[in-house]
């Protein structure tokens, strides 16, 4: 049960909030690099509740502030991104990438003070074909996390971001939920339907799994073990990573390279960033005769994104089409009459409302992952507002280079941690910065 308080500690994520003041220690994925361009157009940026702008200069530097000037508060997104900077084009001030400014032009010189004036800016970094925002204090600016999904050679890594419309908290649970795979996605999928050779048909055959739990310094680790060939248990790994990452399990451990941030972008607003291993993303799970499972697939229906803050990524089946629901597919081969793994989760956490009153809910012993999670960010996010250390993960980003999802067999003797620390130990392909550098 969540009372009130922690509900509110939970989901509010702007200046100033307990949560927020968390999510500010880590860096953010925010845009793809793509969206910008040299000497191009200002994008509006919404973050943790902040009305941004980003723009790449001249040079091919990345420059994320707030949106307001500082003399006057005009919108730099009006501004013109010219010669190594944007310029206000209220009254003509002009500053870089870190926020100086460059040119007070409305000023006569013998009273110019450009010197003692900053745009608020935030420092920003690229990977992975990602820009990432650090909002917290410059003054100690971790390193980006070791993920190993965002260390991958940029011409092996996919990233897609998709917006969804709701609080970024039910949209992460949605992904560490460990039974609803069975109903939501494969609720009408037959053990009998998916190849022998396909583990994923475990899913098909027990519908209402236990599953193991436990703590780790970067997050939470949990293993849902299924009953397979006789002697043998079959794992789904999925892990949540402080403050918003997912790690979960679409396919072998030893192929599966992924992750995936919830960035707030507001309350009612979250960014679904996925970084995957383009050459060994799973494909979706197949039937015996080939055929797709209905209802399975990929991301696809972006509409064009638009200037507004949140106009980025958005999909073209959305709550304002019931997500283009099927009834008569419902009723016969898909479960839930939409389209894509994602899509139909997109669904739900969105149906739950903005940001879900957690007053309503009546939790069973299977949301103990769901429990166990919010109590993790809590316990993080207070003792960070205690203390003020960093938090598990911003001070020492190697740590999330530990975690893979991912699934397997395992003897049904072995102990669960045993089998998951073998599994990772046999990897051959671990990604680190080390390796990359190395390549
Ligand atoms: S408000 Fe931007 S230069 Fe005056
Ligand atoms: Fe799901």
């Amino acid at each position: 049960m969540t009372n009130p308080a922690e509900s509110k500690t939970l989901t509010e994520t702007g200046p100033g909030t307990t949560m927020g003041n968390l999510m500010r220690q880590y860096w953010l994925p925010a845009l793809k690099s793509s969206e910008l361009v040299a000497d191009g157009d200002p994008v509006r940026l919404m973050l943790l509740g902040e009305k941004l702008i980003a723009f790449r200069d001249s040079s091919g530097r990345v420059g994320v502030m707030d949106h307001r000037c500082p003399h006057r508060c005009a919108s730099l997104f009006f501004g013109r991104n010219e010669e190594d900077g944007i310029r206000c084009v209220y009254h003509g001030w002009k500053f870089d990438v870190e926020g100086n400014c460059l040119d007070m032009a409305n000023v006569p010189p013998h009273q110019d003070f450009k010197h003692k004036v900053k745009a608020k800016a935030y420092k920003a970094a690229e990977r992975g074909g990602v820009v990432w925002v650090y909002m917290g204090d410059t003054e100690s600016v971790p390193g980006l996390p070791d993920l190993e999904a965002i260390n991958l050679p940029e011409d092996e890594l996919e990233v897609t971001f998709v917006l969804r419309e709701c609080n970024y908290l039910q949209a992460l649970e949605g992904d560490i939920d460990p039974s609803h795979f069975s109903f939501l996605h494969f609720g009408l999928v037959q053990p009998d339907d998916i190849a022998e050779e396909v583990m994923a048909r475990h899913i098909t055959i027990d519908r209402a799994p236990k599953f193991e739990l436990t703590e780790t310094e970067w997050g939470l680790m949990v293993g849902t073990p299924r009953p397979a060939k006789p002697g043998f248990n079959y794992w789904r790994m999925t892990h949540f990573a402080l403050p918003f990452w997912t790690l979960t399990p679409h396919g072998a451990i030893g192929d599966h390279i992924w992750a995936r941030g919830w960035v707030p972008l507001d309350d009612t607003h979250t960014m679904h960033v996925e970084f995957s291993w383009a050459a060994r993303s799973p494909a979706v799970k197949g039937r015996k005769d080939g055929s797709k499972i209905p209802g399975a697939a990929g991301v696809s229906g972006h509409l064009a994104n638009t200037s507004d803050w949140l106009g980025r990524w958005r999909l073209a089946a959305n709550a304002s089409n019931d997500y283009q629901i099927d009834r008569a597919a419902q009723r016969s081969e898909s479960y839930s009459g939409m389209t894509g793994i994602l899509l139909q989760d997109q669904a739900i956490t969105e149906s739950m409302g903005a940001t879900t009153d957690h007053s309503f809910e009546r939790l069973a012993p299977s949301d103990q992952v769901i429990t166990r999670t919010r109590r993790r960010l809590l316990q993080t996010a207070e003792a960070f507002a205690a203390t003020g250390t960093p938090p598990p993960g911003a001070a020492n980003p190697e740590i999330y280079g530990i975690p893979r999802g991912g699934d397997y067999l395992a003897a049904a003797d072995t102990d669960w941690r045993e089998a998951y620390e073998k599994e990772i130990a046999r990897l051959d392909n671990r990604v680190s910065p080390a390796r990359q550098a190395a390549e």
